[in-house]
């Protein structure tokens, strides 16, 4: 139904009447809430009016300023536009329509340095400006996704209740909270769409390896992932992996994961993840492989050049060749999915916890781990144990260094990871993530690293000094006199 647009009713608003404008403003409206509704274009607001109006109460506005007109004060309005020069268009023209106290709501994808420049220009008029992070797709937006907001914590007194009304809930809890000041919110979201990036990327390998190097067929596969969704992979990524794989073309009868170009798009923010990580000094080396991973697929050109001249792949083993077991090569496989998710989570929450640090959030880790398990994209039965990790200490150095993670790698899990990565390479496929979360792996443990090489050489070349093993200070040995230590 919809309101009279004289009446200041509603107690939330949503511009942007695309698919997630419109699912949010349904997800309010089914709560119980009066939703005021804008869309640039009004075909789009009478649409959503028609078609979801009798799902709860609408205000359905053609102009911004009726729109702000109708909204009860503070007014709370989303916006759910594309991020960049339109959603700057848009907080333009809410900030002109609306008065001091009133809260802007920015819903979409932002880079969270655009979302820390906009909510100081908002504050320096008197508008509390709101960049919070939203995860689980169209689905989420509608049934309850996971929200991630950042701000000034008064608006969170007064924007909190309605976000929790609409978020997904997990054993009661509703997964939202206030994540920090300004960009916080935005910055939490972007790594958590890093890490989905290099989740998604381990399943990829998983999958590959057990169609080309066990040569198993999608159905069985599919199965496969079902049998490890009931286990510690339950996930929702590994779920719908089981539904795709389980599909079949119904144009040619072939499995569907065989008629899709295998090249993978990307919308910025797993791009953003690494960028920022390059600039923290955090090594996030499975978000970045599974970026570049997605960018390697997608150069066609090149690939099909490479495979053209059948670049030579060295002596190729297959699995009976090398005496494997395929059960056992099997169950190593999930084993190392599990291994490097964990380093991936791992290096994501590493970023978070510097980001926070560098912008002074005072972000919970914890209390992201907790508000992922629902709703969003990654949400998985492993977050529970992440929440668990950082409530028994919030300032644990590593996840891998969670007793619990570290009794799982000394379970057999490294063993594991180890077949594995030697069997993909024998066999010439391609293990990005598997790979090089291993080699993190053994260098975060590793007593000695060849840094110290590394120091040498830059103390040869450019006396850019070193420190030693063995007392304070800084050095540099006159690499073309005498070789003397000179210390400083
Ligand atoms: P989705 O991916 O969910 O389809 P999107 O492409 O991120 O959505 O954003 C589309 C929305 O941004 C639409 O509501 C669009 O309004 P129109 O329906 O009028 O095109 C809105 N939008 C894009 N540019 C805009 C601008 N400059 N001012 C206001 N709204 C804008």
């Amino acid at each position: 139904m919809t309101a009279d647009a004289s009446e200041p009713l509603a107690q939330i608003g949503v511009v942007g009447m695309a698919v997630m404008g419109s699912n949010l403003a349904r997800n309010f409206a089914s709560k119980g809430h009066t939703v005021a509704i804008y869309n640039r274009s009004p075909e789009k607001t009478r649409a959503v009016i028609n078609e979801y109006g009798h799902e709860g109460t609408f205000i359905a506005a053609e102009t911004i300023e009726d729109f702000v007109a109708s909204l009860q004060r503070p007014r709370k309005a989303v916006i759910m536009v594309q991020a960049g020069a339109a959603t700057d268009a848009v907080i333009e023209q809410l900030a002109d329509a609306m008065e001091d106290g009133d809260i802007i709501i920015d819903g979409g994808n932002a880079l969270f340095t655009d979302t820390i420049r906009r909510e100081r220009e908002m504050a320096k008029r008197n508008r509390h400006f709101v960049g919070a992070g939203i995860s689980g797709g169209e689905e989420g937006a509608l049934r309850g996704p996971s929200i991630m907001p950042g701000g000034p914590v008064e608006s969170w007194e007064t924007l909190g209740p309605l976000l929790e009304d609409i978020a997904a809930k997990v054993d009661g809890t509703p997964c939202v909270t206030h994540i920090g000041p300004d960009g916080a919110g935005h910055f939490v979201k972007m790594v958590h769409n890093g890490i989905e990036y290099a989740d998604m990327q381990v399943i990829g390998e998983a999958y590959h390896l057990l169609r080309y190097a066990a040569g198993l067929a999608p159905a069985e596969i599919a199965d496969i992932f079902t049998e490890w969704n009931k286990g510690d992979l339950d996930s929702y990524l590994i779920e719908i992996t089981a539904e795709v794989l389980r599909q079949v073309d119904a144009r040619t009868g072939k499995p569907f994961i065989d008629i899709i170009v295998d090249a993978a798009g990307q919308k910025g923010t797993g791009r953003w993840t690494v960028k920022e990580a390059l600039d923290l000094g955090v090594p996030t080396t499975a978000i970045g492989e599974a970026v570049f991973a997605r960018a390697l697929s997608s150069a066609l050109a090149q690939r099909e050049a490479a495979s053209e001249a059948e670049l030579p792949a060295g002596e190729l083993s297959t699995l009976e060749a090398l005496g494997v077991d395929k059960p056992a090569f099997i169950d190593d496989v999930r084993r190392a999915l599990y291994a490097s998710k964990l380093v991936a989570y791992a290096q994501g929450f590493d970023e978070i916890n510097a980001g926070s640090a560098e912008h002074n959030w005072d972000i919970k880790p914890g209390d992201l781990a907790r508000i992922w398990r629902g709703g969003c994209i990654i949400r998985a039965k492993f977050l529970d144990r992440i929440t668990e990790a950082y409530e028994n200490d919030p300032n644990l150095p590593s996840l891998l260094l969670d007793p619990y993670f570290t009794g799982e790698l000394q379970k057999g899990l490294v063993d594991a990871w180890r077949r594995v990565v030697v069997v993909a390479t024998q066999l010439g496929l391609p293990v990005p993530v598997f790979a090089s979360s291993l080699s993190y792996y053994d260098s975060l443990r590793a007593k000695r690293l060849p840094a110290a090489l590394i120091q040498g050489q830059r103390d040869f070349f450019g006396a850019h000094t070193y420190r030693r093993v063995d007392m304070e200070g800084t050095f540099h040995t006159t690499w073309s006199g005498e070789r003397e230590e000179l210390s400083y």
